[in-house]
């Protein structure tokens, strides 16, 4: 599946936001070279995913222009430059349409490797007939001195946050998409004015189902891994040594990370078992210097592990797999990551239980077993026990699955929403009932059980006397000093905790019986 940069990624000048001055440069630029006003090539700089590359292969189609373009991936010794750039540079196309060179990202070329890559560029740009874009992120390098002074340097800023959100809208509408616009502008705003990471956010965010507020506001989590997205796939992409070497520079994670992520992509962007075979060949090593650094805490040996692990993976492929590949997060740290969110629920369920029941770890682990027979069995008592251990859905789920969890939450739910509703209504009949017979509500909770029966007494009375009103007055009286009476007795169970533990286990019991 092409992702969505590609996708929509602009077909000509017009359709690429933001940064009008440069696209009138750029267009004011091609004009003068047909018309031999200006030989000189144009060298873009600017940040990654601001559009440079989008920009040169989309004025070239906009002037049909034949576009001929060199990535950074590409091995940039002085032979296949004389033999694409150099040939193509003097002469027509097939097509007997001019061409037009893009030699992308020059700020790769460093090093002792390239130097050869750097001189033929500058003999080329002195003897070329058809136009030259060279791009670049950093061109303050010194060793690219020489090239800066060939150029006709176009500076080409960050897109504003502005101009990225309607483009975002319109490959939403493209997709059958609609949000709001907020939500586009906290992607934008994110993305630092990168054009492509922008759209990638937002890509994932989509097919993710987290086009929502919360997931766009998430996106600042997300940047470590972004990160390392990024170094992870100029590694895999990469044929050069300095270049995958120097990948790992800026990183936050530690190396044993790093390693895990590599270990995980390679077969993703790998395609030749030779290839794979070598690249996993190298990454052994590295963990091989790796272990050695921390037995001996030679530190020393650092460098060869971080240089196999990159550069020796990188150089592990014969040629550069063209295309795009779709890295993931270690599978092991999702693993890892599971197996520690299970043990601290099982550790809160566990402590529930110690705390309500008055139990040994050991005793609230064999609990569990009956635990979640309840639950399987019998959703009803499993909802009393977990309303009265306070039992997150989390914890439900980790005791039963999580359809036989949603059922029981729902009974709790339902469970407590009687129980509003009848305290309610009591509440409502006892405003109203004692208060007619000249009791106040605190007259009647004033009243100690031991008048309960002189009440019972004088209800009886009455009832003799044919009095029905009073009656059902007497026994909302009993039934609040009964009321009264639980939370007392509640109170000292809570108390005295040898008996609480009793009554608890008379309540497990109690339950399991049910069950049964
Ligand atoms: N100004 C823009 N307008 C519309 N789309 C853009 C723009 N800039 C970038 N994009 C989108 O982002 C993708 C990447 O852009 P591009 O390759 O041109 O960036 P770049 O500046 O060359 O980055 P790098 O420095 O990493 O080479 C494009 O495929 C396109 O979909
Ligand atoms: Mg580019």
């Amino acid at each position: 599946m092409m992702s969505w940069v590609e996708k929509h990624r602009p077909k000509s000048m017009e359709e690429v936001v933001g940064n009008n001055k440069v696209k009138e440069e750029l267009k004011k630029w091609i004009e003068d070279y047909i018309e031999g006003k200006t030989t000189k090539p144009v060298l873009l700089v600017g940040p990654p995913g601001c559009g440079k590359t989008t920009l040169a292969t989309a004025l070239g189609r906009d002037y049909n222009f034949e576009v001929i373009e060199l990535n950074a991936s590409d091995k940039r010794n002085s032979d296949i430059i004389k033999q694409v750039v150099g040939n193509a540079s003097i002469s027509k196309s097939l097509s007997g349409r001019r061409t037009l060179i893009i030699l992308d990202e020059v700020d790769g070329i460093s090093g002792n490797y390239d130097k050869g890559g750097l001189r033929e560029i500058l003999r080329i740009i002195r003897i070329a007939k058809n136009p030259l874009i060279l791009t670049a992120n950093d061109i303050y390098k010194p060793s690219l001195r020489p090239l800066r002074q060939a150029c006709k340097v176009i500076k080409i800023g960050a897109v504003h946050t502005n101009s990225i959100v309607p483009l975002l809208r319109r490959i939403l509408l493209k997709e059958g998409l609609e949000v709001d616009d907020k939500i586009l502008k906290t992607i934008a705003k994110h993305a630092g004015g990168d054009v492509r990471a922008a759209i990638n956010d937002l890509e994932s965010l989509a097919l993710g189902g987290d086009l929502n507020r919360e997931g766009a506001k998430d996106l600042h989590d997300r940047d470590v891994e972004k990160n390392i997205f990024d170094a992870i796939r100029i590694i895999l992409k990469t044929t050069h040594y300095d270049i995958a070497l120097s990948t790992t520079y800026d990183l936050k994670e530690d190396i044993q990370t790093i390693e895990e992520w590599i270990a995980e992509n390679i077969p993703r962007e790998y395609k030749k078992n030779e290839d794979i075979a070598l690249a996993y060949d190298y990454l052994s090593k590295a963990d091989v210097f790796l272990g050695r650094v921390h037995k001996r805490q030679n530190y020393g040996l650092w460098k060869y592990a971080s240089a196999l692990m990159t550069a020796g993976v990188a150089l592990a492929k014969r040629e550069k797999y063209r295309g795009f590949s779709s890295y993931s997060r270690p599978t092991v740290f999702t693993k890892l990551s599971k197996e520690q969110g299970s043990k601290a629920l099982l550790k809160k369920i566990l402590s529930k239980i110690k705390s309500k029941s008055h139990v040994s770890t050991k005793r609230a682990r064999e609990d569990l077993i009956y635990l979640r027979i309840i639950c399987k069995y019998n959703q009803s008592v499993a909802a009393e026990i977990a309303e009265f251990y306070k039992f997150t859905i989390e914890e439900l789920e980790y005791l039963t699955d999580k359809k036989i969890a949603k059922k029981i939450y729902n009974i709790i739910e339902e469970n407590i929403k009687c129980k509003k509703t009848e305290d309610r209504e009591n509440e409502k009949r006892n405003m109203e009932s004692p208060l007619s017979n000249g009791f106040s509500i605190d007259t009647v909770e004033n009243i100690g059980s031991e008048n309960l029966e002189d009440i019972k007494n004088i209800n009886r009375d009455s009832k003799e006397n044919g009095d029905t009103v009073v009656e059902s007055n007497m026994d909302k009286s009993e039934n609040i000093l009964c009321k009264k009476n639980n939370k007392l007795s509640n109170k000292n169970y809570k108390k005295n905790n040898g008996k609480t533990k009793d009554k608890k286990s008379n309540l497990k019991q109690a339950t399991l019986e049910t069950f049964l």
